[in-house]
């Protein structure tokens, strides 16, 4: 007549709730993206970001200081690169005192227990924004290989925990692993990003570096020859499987919300920590909804983020990384 079993018992309250709840967010699941500009006080609101900040080396001392104190242990640096000193191969990349480089000394002087993982890829670097060399209109592989395993190796010398390639070329993985071990450098980690789709909600993080890929004499203007279709799901298998064969410390799928299905694949498949990436779009999406009143701003986001976590993130990357830390209290 009556069921036996009342599933309702363990959610009439938040303390069963928390007795049986079986995903919870940590400060130490979340990697914190930084976004580093040239020049000294400067403190820019990114336009499409709206309370996300690009700093100049003194203010990100103060802002790794201030994550530090809030219980957070890791970020992810990217740079943005003046239009002078850009071109196709990305020479500056590899500039021993490029804003990179002092920005993994200046967060590593700051904060010596601070993990620290750099972006590898040639895009805010490139002329045409792209992660690789670009020749008649093609995106070369090998020699983008060569460039970015020198870029990783630089990254390393500078002090950078784990180096972080996103660019998708192919064997870029076995070349830097290869290559820092060659050096001696063998406690620097890699966190591949191994299944990284063409997405659109890539949109307000080349807003962020002035990244855009351009369409000019030829040049495609989106990364479809190198990033995944997001049609695929075995294809981002093989390619996490690859990166694993060769060397990667850490795999990643990117973005985030519209691939928990992969992300929960390859969890199920490999045994390497994953990380997932909730990227720019995602973070404006929440932001732009919020401040029209059409979403809760602070509980949308801790659904997401545990929604990342249960489909089997060991490591989330995410702008609203200080503010999970202020919702899980
Ligand atoms: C570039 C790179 C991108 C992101 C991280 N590294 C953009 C792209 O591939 O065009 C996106 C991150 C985000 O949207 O938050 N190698």
């Amino acid at each position: 007549m009556y069921p036996l079993r009342r599933n309702r018992r363990l959610r009439s309250n938040e303390v069963i709730r928390g007795l049986v709840r079986e995903t919870i967010l940590s400060p130490d699941d979340f990697l914190v993206p930084l976004f580093v500009t040239e020049g000294s006080n400067v403190k820019e609101e990114i336009a499409s970001m709206p309370g996300y900040y690009r700093y100049s080396p003194d203010l990100l001392e103060k802002e790794v200081k201030e994550l530090f104190r809030m219980g957070l242990r890791s970020v992810l640096l990217f740079v943005k690169v003046p239009d002078n000193l850009k071109d196709n191969r990305g020479t500056e990349a590899l500039n021993p005192d490029g804003l990179m480089q002092r920005a993994v000394k200046t967060v590593k002087n700051a904060v010596p227990d601070m993990l620290v993982m750099t972006d590898v890829a040639l895009d805010p670097y490139s002329g045409y924004g792209h992660d690789g060399v670009v020749e008649n209109g093609i995106i070369q592989n090998d020699e983008s290989v060569d460039i970015l395993t020198e870029m990783a190796l630089s990254h390393a010398l500078a002090g950078a925990d784990f180096v972080a390639p996103s660019d998708m070329m192919d064997g870029r993985i076995l070349s830097m692993r290869e290559a820092l071990e060659e050096e001696g450098l063998t406690q620097t980690g890699i966190m591949s990003y191994s299944a990284k789709y063409a997405s659109a909600f890539y949109g307000p993080f080349r807003d962020a570096l002035d990244s855009a890929p351009v369409d000019k004499q030829g040049i495609p203007k989106d990364k479809k020859t190198y990033q995944m279709d997001y049609a695929n799901r075995i294809e981002a298998l093989r390619e996490t499987e690859m990166d694993i064969d060769e060397g990667a410390d850490i795999v990643m799928v990117k973005p985030g919300l519209c691939y928990l299905d992969i992300v929960r694949d390859i969890k199920n498949e490999f045994d390497v920590p994953l990380a997932v990436y909730q990227v720019s779009g995602e973070y404006a999406m929440i932001k732009a909804a919020s401040e029209k009143g059409w979403l809760d701003h602070d509980t949308v986001i801790m659904e997401q983020l545990t929604a990342i976590k249960r489909a089997g993130a060991d490591i989330i990357a995410s702008y609203f990384a200080k503010d999970a830390i202020r919702l899980m209290k």
